[in-house]
């Protein structure tokens, strides 16, 4: 233990006391089961020397309130690459419930190998530290057992399970960790200033930051987000943590099981109800580089078709194919582009998944209209909810019925859900025959109706009963009510399963684990139970349907899931799910947004001027404006709320042509976004932390955002708001829409006052940026084919710099990239032939700027043919004398304007996939003004 840890513990003796529980009480926020904890009794070391395997014996056993202790654990500390450190805890004898590997492959401990010899555990050696040249350090204190995880560099403790009467004092244990077969319990300390983060799905009132003395409950939940503090769709046991100075790190407990985790003053506690104990700790220290490591360890985030960053329009309760038509006409009238529809149940024949209803969406009318919107370059994305409608004359029940892939309960009957169609019976996506089930399913419906991607709903799984024993009874052929139970539930006997002995805090209540779900004890094929999966059932259909989507078409897959976990990004995208039309909602969806880019999961939005309750004018203009610059853009809506298409309102219709109008233009810079985040799981839009974690000021600001470094988005999020007050990282910063505005921000100046009226939001981009753009298009694909510009944005220069003698640095002073490839292809990489990236760079030199592109794989732009025709520069000081391009004086056109200091050069028709370079001096003082 370093002396820091030591000192730390000293501090914490009074607040122990304090939030120590009674034994075995587990209700409350505060309160924690006491236990005298583990001792070590043997340790040795891996074979390879890159760990410990060492194994524990409870010192005395807790009160059985919750189960009975395991008496003895084995526990695998290791380094790995990534600047990760895995501790794994486990019963000694009998193997438990793990995340399957199928959903999420990783280095497994099972096959870990020791060394012969034991480490001595002499009285004298009581602590271990292993030492590695790894930037954490593993150290471990034998009896109660304890670890903590110290960043080496400045000898901070990150994590400390360890009691304080380790320092010595007598006084009782901070706490021991208990390991139960349905009750896990850890805690470690922390300073009550660091900044926590993470600890997905839920609305956050709070702001970005975690708040001191609230738990986070972790159960995928159907229940509308907007609502504040509760459990939602998705569950992500994933920290990362800001310290003095910026240094980050993050903490993830690779465990599907439900669980509370309580943020306290100084600790975090972690009660869990089954599995086992797996964290994974990632040294950072930039924000940036603890979410490279996380993803690296839970899979990159999904490569996306260029279309999905389009706008996307969607209603539940369109009510017909003529609908469907007349709201893309009208769109077209009032000339906003629209990516795609999409379609809700509303297209099921008696909400079934993989049919049409007769009636309103026949096949004769979906089928043109869906080929009419192909003919525009526009998409079509189809919904599907994992409930299964029990009906023999049904195929898709049939099939899987003879695949036998459905869930059954512990009476091995098939469980019964209700869901929308009525009674369903629900796949099981970890049996072997699932993924033909749902390829067949998906290849079939393929043929009929030739989607682009499909949006997975309810997949918590969702169940409008719940519990072990439902049934209908035999004279209700359909229910009244589509989403109130009308099944006959009798949950009065229930399991440890439905009923076990610690309650996770779910919707704030406590309610049974079992409700709005299938029964806990329903079982896989091979025997795991719903008690253990359930947060990783969306993961499971996530992954079915991509592969599904990847074998039917043949093309890079695009799924949207509501229902998410650790490493679910890396096939599909997120929406925040059903919000309401508040101005809550609106600020709370930026929190929500940079949350999911955190947890891995980049491509991401919420429903544009909400889902719940009826949007209005003001709401809707401001929700626009922000909405286009999330990663994901779709305007949803519920059937019992009026429509709410953007055409609606005329000042809407202004708003979303004009932010549109900038969102299309940036696609390339959205899009080499996307790529980055692929390679490295860099979310698009990131909070001021990101880029300035030295600075404690960011680390709570969540109404602001910015998309990767360069754009930063400060939007009005109060209804009658007419200005804003955004902070900005130190430099210069240039208004996007009107570039004479200019923010010269330093360390001591950061929060701007700038006018925000209701048709206006403050879009900056930062100098020393260089944004790849194309021209705006009715569509994707056409913006695609049009010309390329860079818009440089230089930090404005001191005269000295400008004269032809100075000698001047030759660093950079704007960088930029660009990727592009053919989106058909499974991912995003540099590939000779389908993809070429650009690096762009500028600098000065002699009284010159210099501007070059770097090209890798050029092949791929070459044979698109595509061009950069424009380069536009923020922050020019006078128009230039000569353009030399490639070093030739030619044809390209000049223009200065010194009312907003931009420099316009044009028809440059440079192929991207050539590098070149573009030069222009600085020495002329004479604006030319066009
Ligand atoms: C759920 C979804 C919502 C969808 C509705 C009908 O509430 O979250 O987006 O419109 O179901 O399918």
């Amino acid at each position: 233990m370093g002396a820091s840890t030591v000192a730390l513990f000293c501090g914490l003796v009074f607040a122990l006391l304090v939030l120590h529980g009674v034994d075995g009480s587990v209700t409350g926020v505060s309160t924690r089961v006491v236990g005298s904890g583990y001792k070590l009794v043997s340790i040795q070391d891996l074979k390879g020397g890159d760990g410990v395997v060492a194994y524990l014996e409870v010192i005395k056993e807790t009160p059985e309130t919750l189960g009975k202790d395991i008496k003895r654990l084995k526990l695998v500390a290791r380094y790995q690459s990534g600047e990760r450190l895995q501790v794994h805890v486990t019963d000694a004898e009998s193997e438990r419930y793990e995340v399957p590997q199928m959903l999420l492959p990783r280095e497994g401990v099972e096959s870990v190998e020791s060394t012969a010899s034991s480490r001595k555990l002499g009285p004298v050696e009581k602590k271990g530290v292993l030492a590695s040249s790894h930037p954490l350090e593993f150290r471990y204190i034998a009896e109660p057992f304890g670890f903590a995880v110290v960043r080496k560099s400045n000898e901070e403790v990150l994590f400390n399970t360890s009691s304080p009467s380790d320092a010595g004092n007598g006084k009782p244990g901070f706490n021991n960790m208990v390991f139960k077969d349905q009750y896990l319990e850890i805690s470690s300390q922390l300073p009550y200033k660091s900044a926590l983060y993470g600890l997905g799905e839920s609305t956050r009132p709070d702001g970005l930051r975690l708040a001191h003395g609230r738990q986070y409950t972790l159960w995928a939940t159907d229940i509308g987000s907007w609502n504040i503090d509760i459990d939602l769709y998705g569950t992500y046991p994933f920290v990362m943590d800001v310290r003095d100075g910026g240094l980050a790190h993050g903490v993830a407990l690779m465990n599907s099981n439900g669980m509370d985790v309580d943020y306290g003053d100084d600790s975090i506690t972690f009660k869990v109800i089954g599995g086992v104990f797996d964290f994974y700790f990632f040294a950072g220290p930039k924000p940036l580089e603890v979410v490279d490591q996380y993803t690296q360890l839970v899979g990159r985030p999904a490569s996306m078709p260029y279309w999905v960053l389009g706008f996307h329009q969607s209603r539940y309760g369109y009510k017909s194919v003529e609908e469907l038509e007349t709201v893309m006409r009208r769109y077209k009238e009032v000339k906003i582009p629209v990516e795609s529809m999409w379609s809700d149940i509303d297209h099921m024949d008696h909400y079934k998944d993989f049919t049409l209803d007769p009636v309103n969406y026949p096949v004769e009318k979906l089928r043109p209209f869906v080929d009419n919107l192909h003919a525009n370059n526009q998409k079509f994305i189809m919904i599907l909810d994992p409930g299964i409608k029990i009906d023999s004359n049904y195929s898709t029940y049939v099939r899987g019925d003879k695949l036998d892939i459905y869930m059954r309960n512990a009476t091995k009957h098939r469980y019964v859900a209700q869901v929308w169609p009525g009674a369903t019976n629900i796949p099981d996506f970890l049996h072997p025959k699932s993924q033909e089930f749902w390829s067949t399913e998906v290849a079939e419906f393929y043929k009929v109706i030739p989607f682009d991607g499909l949006w997975l709903d309810m997949n918590e799984p969702a169940n409008f009963c719940g519990g072990p024993t439902c049934y209908y009874p035999p004279e209700i052929e359909v229910c009244p009510q589509i989403d109130e139970c009308c099944m006959i539930c009798d949950n009065t006997n229930l399991d440890r399963w439905d009923d076990p002995p610690y309650h996770i805090n779910s919707l704030g209540v406590h309610r049974p684990i079992y409700a709005h779900t299938m029964a806990m004890n329903c079982e896989h094929y091979n025997g795991i139970r719903a008690y253990d999966t359930h947060n990783v059932y969306g993961f499971s259909e996530g992954l079915a349907t991509y592969k599904a989507l990847k074998e039917v078409t043949g093309k890079r897959p695009f799924v949207l899931a509501r229902s998410m976990f650790l490493g679910s990004g890396s096939y599909a995208a997120h929406w925040t799910g059903d919000n309401g039309a508040t101005w809550g909602d609106l600020q709370y969806s930026i929190v929500s947004l940079i949350n999911s880019g955190m947890f891995g999961v980049p491509m991401v939005g919420a429903d544009i001027c909400g889902f719940n309750f009826l949007t209005n004018e003001e709401l809707c203009i401001r929700w626009t404006q922000v909405g286009a610059f999330y990663p994901f853009s779709r305007d949803h809506s519920d059937i019992h709320v009026g429509p709410q298409e953007f055409y609606l309102w005329e000042t809407v219709t202004e708003t979303a042509k004009f932010v549109y109008t900038w969102r299309y233009r940036l696609l390339p810079f959205f899009y080499t976004l996307m790529y980055g985040a692929r390679m490295t799981g860099a979310p698009l839009a990131r909070p001021l932390f990101f880029a300035v974690p030295e600075d404690p000021r960011t680390w709570g600001i969540g109404d602001q955002f910015l998309l990767g470094t360069d754009i930063l988005v400060s939007p009005v999020l109060q209804a009658g708001q007419v200005a804003v007050n955004p902070y900005f990282p130190a430099g210069v910063w240039y208004n996007l829409f009107d570039p004479k505005e200019v923010i010269h921000a330093t360390a001591n100046n950061s929060f701007h006052s700038l006018e925000a009226p209701l048709d206006k939001i403050n879009v900056h981009v930062r100098a020393g940026a260089i944004l790849p753009m194309q021209e705006t298009a009715w569509s994707t694909a056409e913006a695609r084919k049009t010309p390329f510009s860079l818009l440089v944005a230089l930090p404005p220069e001191s005269d000295s710099c400008m004269s032809a003698s100075a000698i001047c640095d030759q660093v950079d002073i704007a960088t930029g990239e660009l990727f592009v490839d053919d989106d058909d292809q499974l991912q995003m990489e540099i590939k000779d032939g389908t993809a070429t990236y650009v690096k762009y760079q500028a600098f000065r030199g002699h009284g010159r700027y210099i501007l070059t592109a770097n090209v890798t794989e050029g092949a791929y732009a070459l044979k698109k043919g595509f061009v950069l025709q424009t380069v536009s520069v923020l922050g020019a000081q006078a128009s230039p004398s000569s353009v030399l391009v490639n070093g030739v004086a030619g044809a390209a056109k000049v223009n200065f304007n010194n009312r907003d200091s931009s420099l316009t050069i044009t028809n440059l028709n440079l192929p991207i996939g050539k590098s070149f370079e573009v030069s222009w001096d600085c020495t002329t003082k004479v604006a030319l003004t066009i």
